[in-house]
């Protein structure tokens, strides 16, 4: 659905959304490291702005509280907060200190994702940091659909009435402008998964949202940026990904903002556990390709969640204005 233009087909999406805020959880996946980053707090408080300095925990808190502000029938939006390890005592700490941002203290959820254990080389030999311990790391954002399982939270939810939950980042401060139109689409269409996308301009390292076609099977998931040209390569596009005449890819750019439907999602985690696809991603040391540069582990992406699907489930995509 293209939600690229301020018109009266957002206005509508966006009041359908709005509606819906009664029957809507936010997810937080939050357990990152942000190595990349370099900083070395949780991103959760990190300011969002400079002039006021507003920490990502405490914006999202007062998007959920502005959310509930406009319901017709007040109640409180489950607010879950996949954490680990690593981030999970600062994430409370902030919560505490803070009198969890003027939410109820009971409509905040807080789960925990384990580390893994990594491996150092092509036989598995696990990599340790001494002798007897081993090197442990996150196991990636896809945990969290075994947690909201294994925890029972997701039956609960959709028994409280949850239709729908909304799957966000640690430091995406845009995020709420767009939900409530997205919400609308999930609404209207019936979607059990819609990603909030952008479109793309081929090469940029954006996972791109593709309709993959096998003999007896159609799936529409992500495909991870160094896999796309080489995929189009190797089927439909010898020039790889194409830009259109406004320079954008045909295949939209995934934010990673998920709307999930409650009524498929809990089936479905019901039938699979929640285990969601395991990959391994290992940056080599050199060309013999037998060492890594550092220690790997197994990995999990919550995007990768329609693997799952069968054909009766409907995967959809909503595409913002950059
Ligand atoms: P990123 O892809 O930015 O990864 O996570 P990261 O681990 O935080 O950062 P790097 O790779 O170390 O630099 C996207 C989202 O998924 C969450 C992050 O907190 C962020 O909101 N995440 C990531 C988890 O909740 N668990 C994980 O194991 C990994």
């Amino acid at each position: 659905v293209d939600l690229t233009r301020f018109d009266t087909t957002y206005d509508h999406y966006e009041s359908l959304g709005v509606k819906q805020f009664e029957k809507t959880g936010i997810v937080l996946v939050a357990g990152g490291l942000g190595e990349r980053l370099g900083y070395n707090g949780i991103k959760l408080d990190i300011p969002v702005e400079v002039l006021e300095t507003t920490p990502y925990i405490a914006h999202y808190a007062a998007c959920i509280k502005a959310m509930e502000a406009r319901m017709e029938n007040p109640r409180s939006v489950p607010f879950i907060i996949m954490v680990s390890q690593d981030t999970g005592p600062k994430t409370l700490l902030a919560l505490e200190a803070n009198d969890y941002f003027g939410l109820k203290k009971e409509q905040v959820h807080i789960l925990r994702q384990e580390l893994v254990p990594t491996i150092a080389d092509n036989d598995g030999t696990l990599a340790l940091e001494s002798k007897y311990e081993l090197i442990l790391k996150p196991h990636g954002h896809g945990d969290i659909h075994m947690l909201l399982h294994t925890t029972g939270t997701a039956a609960r939810l959709e028994q409280e009435g949850i239709e729908h939950l909304l799957f966000i980042q640690d430091t995406n401060g845009q995020v709420f402008n767009a939900l409530p139109a997205a919400l609308g689409v999930s609404v209207e269409t019936g979607y059990d998964f819609n990603s909030i996308a952008v479109n793309r301009i081929p090469g940029e390292a954006v996972g791109a949202l593709a309709k993959l076609v096998h003999t007896d099977r159609e799936l529409t998931l992500n495909v991870e940026y160094n896999q796309l040209d080489p995929l189009l390569r190797a089927t439909v596009s010898p020039e790889g990904d194409v830009p259109n005449d406004q320079g954008f890819s045909m295949f939209p750019g995934n934010i990673n903002v998920l709307i999930i439907r409650m009524a498929s999602y809990v089936r479905i985690l019901e039938a699979s556990q929640g285990i969601i696809a395991e990959f391994v991603n290992p940056k080599y040391a050199d060309d013999t390709k037998s060492t890594f540069k550092k220690p790997t582990r197994l990995e999990t992406m919550m995007q990768d969640l329609p693997k799952l699907f069968g054909p009766n489930e409907k995967v959809g995509v909503s595409i913002f204005d950059r």
